[in-house]
Parts: C-alpha cells; structure tokens; sequence
C-alpha cells in the first residue's frame, strides 16, 4: 500500500515537477521584486534625471570603489561599451579561451570594437600573471597592439570557477606596470564573491571597468551595470546611447537590481549548495563520464550517453538541461530551484535509463 502510495507520488511529481536547469537566467521576478518595481521612482534616464538608476548605479559604484555606474540593458553590451572605451580597431584583447566575449557576443569585439582576441588557454577559464605576461605583443609595428585585457569571474563556460584575489591582484599589477587596462567581465561576480569569501573592497582600485549583471544569479529580469571612473564615464555613456542603450524609464528596472542586492545575494550560497548536490549524485550515475566539480552554481558533466538521449530522457521528466559543447551539458542552479526539486533531480537523475 505504502509503496503504491510512494510510486502515486512519484507518478504526480513526474507530472507536476518542473525544474528549468539551462540557466540563471531564465528566473521570474518575485513578489517582493515586484513590488518594489511597481513602486519605484522613475524619470527619464537618457536626460539623466531617474532617481532610481541613479541610486542602483551609485550604490555600486562606491561599493567596488569606482566613481559612476551606468545601468545597460544587457551584459553584453556593459561589456562592449567597456571594450569599445578602451581599445582602437587593430588593437589586441588579451582573455582567456573560453571568454564569454568571444563565445557569446556575437564577435562584438571584432565587429564593435575593431579588436582581436588573443585568446589564453588559462586555468579552467582563468588566466594567471605569466600567462598574460607572456601573451603582451612586443611594441613593434609589426604586432597587433596589446590594448586591453579581459578577466571573467566567475567563468561561465568553464564551469563558473572563481579567481583568487590574489591571483587578479597580481594581473592587474602587471598590466599597470605595462599601462594596460583590466576589465572584469563580473555577470556573476556576487557567486564568485560568496564562494570565496570576498567583498566588494576586495575589488577596489584594480579594474579599469567592471560589468556586473543583474540578471543572473541575483534574479533580476533585466540589467548590467558597468562601473568605471569620472574619466571615462562620459565615453561609456555616449557609446551606450550610441548603440541604443539608453532607456527612458528604468527605474522600474533598476529598481529590480536594488531589491536584489538587498534581498538575493546571501542566498547564492545555497545555489551553490544545490549544484554541489547535484554534481555529488552525478558522480555515482553510472552513465557518467566525468563532472566538474562545481564551484558556484554551474554543474558541468560529461555523460557516456548521447547528449541528445540525456537531455531528452531528462525532459521527459521536467527536468531542462543545455549542451556546453564538447560533449558537455550543463546544470545552472537558481532562485526558483529548492531542495525538493535537487532531491526530485537526483531520483530521476539515479534512474535515468539512456545507455543504448
Ligand atoms: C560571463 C558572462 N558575461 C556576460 C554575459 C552576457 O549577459 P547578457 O546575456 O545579459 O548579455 C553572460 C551571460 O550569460 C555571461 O555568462
């Protein structure tokens, strides 16, 4: 009897479950969130006069020590008024292989800023003093001009990995003593905080720029803000009208990005948690490969199964998976995933029948 009743359950939550893995984007805005957006103070932001932004922009400009945020409608477009401000067409960008930049924007920095990559086999998408060192043009005309580099943290395509303080100091020593720029490329700069024990002074006086996204882990349903100094705000702010950018009314989102940073950012921790969860119980499927051992809230595996097959059989079963490439899929933890939906995950996950 007990266990027709358990096998009912198990029938109705296969029925009722959905658990959206394919990213922390994909998040509703809460009630709270709503609420707050409802009630925001909005003015017209491309005249500069919406108190809202203005505060989100400002209270993250002083939290990591810069001078002026400016509020963009997307990360990538934080990070290619950044690149478009600090290089020249012909200039070299020097990142890491698995940069979102090259990855996921399109070429925007070829196409936008007229640069190339010089693209670093790093660490699990992060780079160390001697590999930027060693990857700095000569100043001879017949190399491309090192102009910039470009850090990521965390890593989205390696597996939202976190960089060492230490080690970023030691980029960012470097690079000043070859009067380069640094830009952080910080979507989820809040995950790699929290699971590093880092704070947002830890961040101060390093950067040229920095972008940091709303819209990831900390739930926001639209919004980057890109944080720079006095002498190149009037740049960014002109490349961002430039591109179409600047937005009328967007306190209501800014808003959002102010509830968040109050309300979503001790909770990252338990994210963490649930991908940790999830790449245990990866671990013993047998028809897994290989995990990476998560360091934030991004689940990377390779399974012995046809990626098709797993992500398939998974959403047979409410539950939705990406490809990462090469062979990889990929869990993304969030606001809207709790225990009950990491313990519903593991069981479908044990019993996943896809080896042929
Ligand atoms: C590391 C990283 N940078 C930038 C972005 C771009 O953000 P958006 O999708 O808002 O353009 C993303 C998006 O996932 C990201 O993972």
């Amino acid at each position: 009897m007990i266990n027709a009743l358990g096998s009912l359950i198990l029938a109705l939550k296969i029925i009722v479950m959905n658990v959206d893995l394919r990213s922390d984007t994909i998040t509703q805005p809460t009630e709270g969130m709503l609420k707050a957006m409802f009630s925001a103070k909005v003015g017209d932001d491309v005249i500069d006069i919406d108190p809202t932004t203005r505060e989100l922009e400002n209270q993250l400009a002083a939290a990591f020590g810069f001078d002026r945020g400016l509020f963009c409608p997307s990360g990538s477009m934080a990070n290619q008024i950044a690149l478009m401000m600090h290089v020249k067409p012909g200039d070299e960008i020097i990142c890491d292989a698995l940069s979102h930049i090259y990855w996921y924007e399109g070429g925007g920095p070829a196409a936008n800023a007229g640069a190339s990559l010089r693209m670093v086999q790093g660490d699990r998408g992060r780079l160390n003093a001697k590999m930027v060192q060693d990857a700095i043009n000569p100043d001879n005309e017949h190399a491309a001009q090192t102009a910039l580099i470009s850090l990521e943290n965390t890593a989205n395509k390696a597996g939202g990995t976190c960089y060492d303080i230490d080690e970023i100091r030691s980029i960012c020593n470097l690079a000043k003593s070859h009067g380069l720029p640094v830009h952080l490329d910080g979507a989820r700069l809040y995950n790699a905080m929290a699971a590093t024990q880092q704070s947002p002074s830890d961040y101060h006086g390093l950067f040229k720029s920095m972008s940091i996204c709303l819209s990831k882990g900390l739930g926001c349903p639209v919004g980057s803000v890109l944080l720079v100094n006095d002498s190149d705000y009037r740049m960014a702010r002109r490349i961002r009208k430039r591109i179409g950018g600047g937005m009328r009314q967007s306190g209501f989102l800014a808003a959002a990005g102010l509830y968040a940073l109050s309300n979503h950012v001790e909770r990252l921790q338990m994210d963490h948690q649930r991908a940790t969860d999830l790449a245990t119980c990866l671990n013993e499927c047998t028809w897994v490969e290989r995990v990476i051992e998560p360091e934030t809230n991004i689940v990377v595996f390779f399974p012995k199964a046809p990626l098709d097959a797993v992500q398939d059989a998974l959403r047979e079963k409410g539950i939705h998976i990406l490809p990462m490439g090469g062979g990889a899929l990929r869990m993304v933890t969030h606001l809207h995933i709790t225990d009950e939906a990491i313990s519903y995950c593991n069981e479908i996950l044990k019993n996943l029948n896809v080896m042929p």
